[in-house]
């Protein structure tokens, strides 16, 4: 184990009937808020107006920036800064999936930032202020409802980066399961793959002694495992989007990071996939994670056995290490078959043709991962195998 420092500021409403907390929150923030959502989800199953009654009661006057594009674009962040100055905005509420909130955390730095926000993500301005936020969850997938972290799109150039800053938490999270439960099943699913790619990512270091950190993260695959194929049949089941929602959260909270270092190259390569060709990011991830897996498997034979077993309950008897990890990777593959996701960037459309320019997104002139430090050759021949 590292030794680490943790912090997580957000105050975290969890469960059914939990939008009773947002006129207290509301309070706390001021009167003149952003409304921020994305393309009309919320306004088709009721959620736009049970949020506007709960500011309403606050005293609230609202503004609203709708139409946050999946995948969430640097032009509409500089649309929602332009609205925060011009409205003399006190605060923002994101109500939305992962898009939405990442672009409102973006908002809320870029309204207190003259210049271009991609300075930001691009790591050449560091903020020094922003606006509070709150966020209303109805997508179980990102963990950005408790995180700092954002992802935003710049069409211009065709990237996507991630980017995070400490003034990024949001200050509270409302999720209430009911509200996910009109999330469609494709996004359904790729929300699901998401967050167990966020677990992988954590889980595949190479630090020694973290077997709290290893408990928490094959916990939440199992349960995910477990959960997800009930979900898909049957979409409006709260308490299974419940176990889903919480899921979602702790995978990428904090809590796994805990003491080591993760990898993150899976997350680098879809970036790159989904900057060019607009997919959907938990779709991008079902199909690089498990080619990622058998490209670097033998850099430590005993984590993926360790996953096979621990995860997937593989039968190690009688059988070599080498074996039995590659049966766990195997697992994983079914299992997202299993429940729909894609597995081959054929899915898509995507051919051959953009391979080296996707890759050189990826790592630039360096190396992305730490599992395997991956240069641009390596992540070609991810892609290759993804295809
Ligand atoms: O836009 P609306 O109309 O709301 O529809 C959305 C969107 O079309 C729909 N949806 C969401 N909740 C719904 C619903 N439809 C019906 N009922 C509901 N309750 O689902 C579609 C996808 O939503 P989106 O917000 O794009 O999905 P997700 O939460 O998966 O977010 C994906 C974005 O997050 C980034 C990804 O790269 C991508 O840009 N990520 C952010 C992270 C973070 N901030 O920590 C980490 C992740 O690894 C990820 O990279
Ligand atoms: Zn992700």
């Amino acid at each position: 184990m590292n030794p680490f420092t943790y912090y997580n500021p957000t105050r975290l409403h969890f469960g059914e009937g939990q939008l009773k907390q947002l006129p207290g929150e509301a309070a706390k923030l001021g009167k003149r808020v952003l409304l921020v959502y994305g393309g009309g989800s919320i306004k088709r199953n009721g959620l736009y107006e049970q949020v506007l009654a709960k500011l309403d009661e606050a005293g609230c006057t609202v503004t609203e920036l709708s139409g946050v594009e999946p995948n969430p674009r640097l032009s509409t962040v500089h649309r929602g800064a332009e609205l925060c100055r011009s409205e003399s905005i006190d605060w923002v509420l994101a109500v939305g999936g992962g898009s939405t909130i990442d672009c409102a955390k973006a908002i809320i730095i870029s309204a207190k930032y003259e210049g271009s926000f991609w300075d930001v993500v691009t790591r050449k301005a560091k903020p020094e202020a922003a606006l509070p936020l709150g966020t209303v969850l109805t997508l179980a997938a990102t963990g950005s409802e408790m995180n700092s972290g954002s992802v935003i799109t710049n069409q211009d150039t065709l990237e996507k980066h991630g980017w995070g800053n400490v003034l990024a938490y949001p200050t509270f999270s409302i999720l209430d399961p009911a509200f996910t439960a009109s999330a469609p099943k494709d996004h359904t699913v790729y929300g699901m793959v998401d967050m167990m790619a966020h677990v992988l990512e954590q889980y595949f270091h190479h630090d020694a002694n973290t077997p709290v950190q290893d408990g928490f993260c094959e916990t939440i695959l199992r349960t995910v495992i477990a959960t997800a194929p009930g979900l898909v049949n049957d979409l409006t089941n709260v308490k299974l989007r419940e176990t889903i929602l919480y899921c979602g959260t702790m995978a990428l909270n904090g809590t796994l990071s805990m003491g080591v270092i993760g990898d993150w190259a899976n997350h680098d390569m879809e970036h790159a996939v989904s900057a060019v060709y607009d997919i959907p990011h938990g779709g991008g991830l079902a199909i690089l994670f498990p080619n990622w897996m058998n490209y670097v498997v033998e850099d430590n034979v005993g984590r993926f056995k360790q996953f096979a077993v621990n995860v997937f309950g593989v039968n190690a008897e009688g059988k070599g290490d080498l074996e039995v990890a590659r049966e766990g990777i195997a697992k994983l593959r079914e299992f997202w078959n299993s429940i729909g996701a894609p597995s081959r960037l054929a899915d898509y459309e995507i051919d051959d043709s953009r391979l080296e320019e996707m890759a050189e997104k990826t790592t630039g002139s360096g190396t992305r991962g730490n599992f395997r430090k991956l240069t641009k050759e390596d992540v070609v021949a991810i892609y290759r195998l993804s295809l």
